[in-house]
């Protein structure tokens, strides 16, 4: 077997369902699940129409590079988003099956393992597929802190030299998972000039992008940082979008990457062999989801509701802040974090991620140690619910 495989860690969530066996949560309270970021509004009717129109796609393999519609779709989207004057759907645009697998993928694309002492920089706390892509491409993960006495900014300038001499991939997320952090123009502005001078790949994961709370001010994006600052072709930065969060359709599998075709032309070899084309329904329903703003609007709503809910019953018994964007309260804890997600389960029938599960330490610190991940995903009535009940809890310590 592959040895890297040993060096995966424990995925958060088996780690929290050790944490929560043989823990019993009041059997007279419903469950509240708030660990996970899987979207729970509905899927907007006209999306799920228009996979059931599709399904006589079913009786094609499809092509990787998928169909000009959804290719020309994302390149119409992406103008409109990140007020773009040219996106070629040819060459500068890949559907792929969620962001999960292409994130991954991209490591396995990107990193050359023969080059001596490979390292991918992550974010910390972070997305543990990150990780995982790092390690099985032989690479070895190098955490960048995101920190509240920082704003959760990522601090560019704590990483040593050689550590960005030997670094072949960064990922970035923005808006982040957990902090919801968007990093603005000043950040894109030191990456791009450490990509530029090291060589580095920049992966930034923006999945979360079109969950924000001042509809005049949608978060930046890699490709429009990019324009603002006069750079041309995107050299060795590719972005990550996906349908999940934003049209209520994780199940669906879908979302794209974009920017430089030159990485993207021999990603799209990587991906023939990896074989995650996505199937025919799946990309006519695409394309009637990025093709439609109406729901995305509605979606922000419901998340605005439900932060300003949550937000009014915490605040008065906890320090709790407003994040910049994405669905997550990323909580400061009185007791140890993993303490406090068993302790809120069992007392409250109300589950969270600890922090620490999230997170690795680096330069003496776990950024996720007495932090706990609260996903607002839940109808806004059961997120108000689950507020009340959080503060029922930090009230009884
Ligand atoms: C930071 C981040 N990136 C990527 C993903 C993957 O999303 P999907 O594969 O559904 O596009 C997630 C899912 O929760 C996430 O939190």
């Amino acid at each position: 077997m592959n040895p890297d495989l040993e060096r995966l860690q424990t995925y958060p969530f088996q780690k929290l369902n050790a944490l929560l066996d043989g823990v019993t949560p009041d059997p007279s309270r419903k469950l509240i699940p708030l660990y996970i970021g899987e979207p729970r509004h509905p899927t907007p009717e006209f999306i799920k129409q228009a996979l059931v129109n599709a399904l006589g796609g079913l009786a094609s393999y499809p092509l990787t590079i998928g169909t000009p519609e959804l290719r020309e779709a994302i390149a119409g989207w992406m103008k409109r988003r990140y007020r773009l004057d040219a996106v070629d759907p040819a060459t500068e645009v890949v559907p792929v099956t969620g962001s999960r697998e292409a994130l991954f993928a991209i490591a396995q694309a990107v990193v050359d393992a023969g080059r001596p002492d490979p390292v991918v920089v992550c974010p910390n706390p972070f997305y543990q597929i990150y990780e995982g892509a790092a390690l099985l491409a032989g690479a070895t993960p190098h955490y960048l802190n995101s920190l509240p006495a920082n704003r959760y900014a990522f601090d560019f300038d704590q990483i040593p030299e050689p550590v960005w001499r030997r670094t072949q991939l960064i990922y970035v997320c923005s808006p982040g998972n957990p902090t919801g952090y968007v990093m603005p123009l000043a950040d894109w502005k030191r990456l791009f000039e450490l990509s530029d001078r090291h060589g580095i790949v920049i992966a930034s994961d923006e999945c979360y992008s079109e969950i924000y709370f001042d509809e005049g001010r949608a978060p930046l994006g890699a490709l429009d940082a990019a324009r603002q600052l006069g750079r041309k072709g995107n050299p060795r930065l590719v972005m990550f979008s996906s349908l999940s969060k934003r049209s209520n359709v994780p199940g669906m599998r879908s979302g794209f990457v974009a920017g430089d075709p030159e990485i993207l032309k021999k990603y799209l070899l990587y991906r023939t062999y990896h074989g995650c084309a996505m199937s025919l329904p799946v990309q006519a329903a695409s394309v009637a989801a990025w093709n439609d703003e109406a729901h995305v609007v509605d979606n922000r709503r419901l998340y605005r509701e439900k932060f300003a809910a949550a937000l009014e019953i915490l605040r008065p018994a906890m320090e709790v802040e407003m994040p910049d964007a994405a669905f997550y309260i990323w909580l400061k804890t009185p007791i140890p974090d993993t303490e406090f997600a068993r302790r809120l389960y069992q007392q409250q029938a109300v589950s969270v991620l600890p922090g620490s599960y999230l997170a690795r330490e680096s330069g003496g610190v776990n950024p996720g140690t007495n932090r706990v991940r609260i996903a607002l995903v839940s109808s806004v009535e059961e997120c108000a619910e689950s507020a009340r009940r959080i503060r029922a809890f930090v009230e009884s310590l």
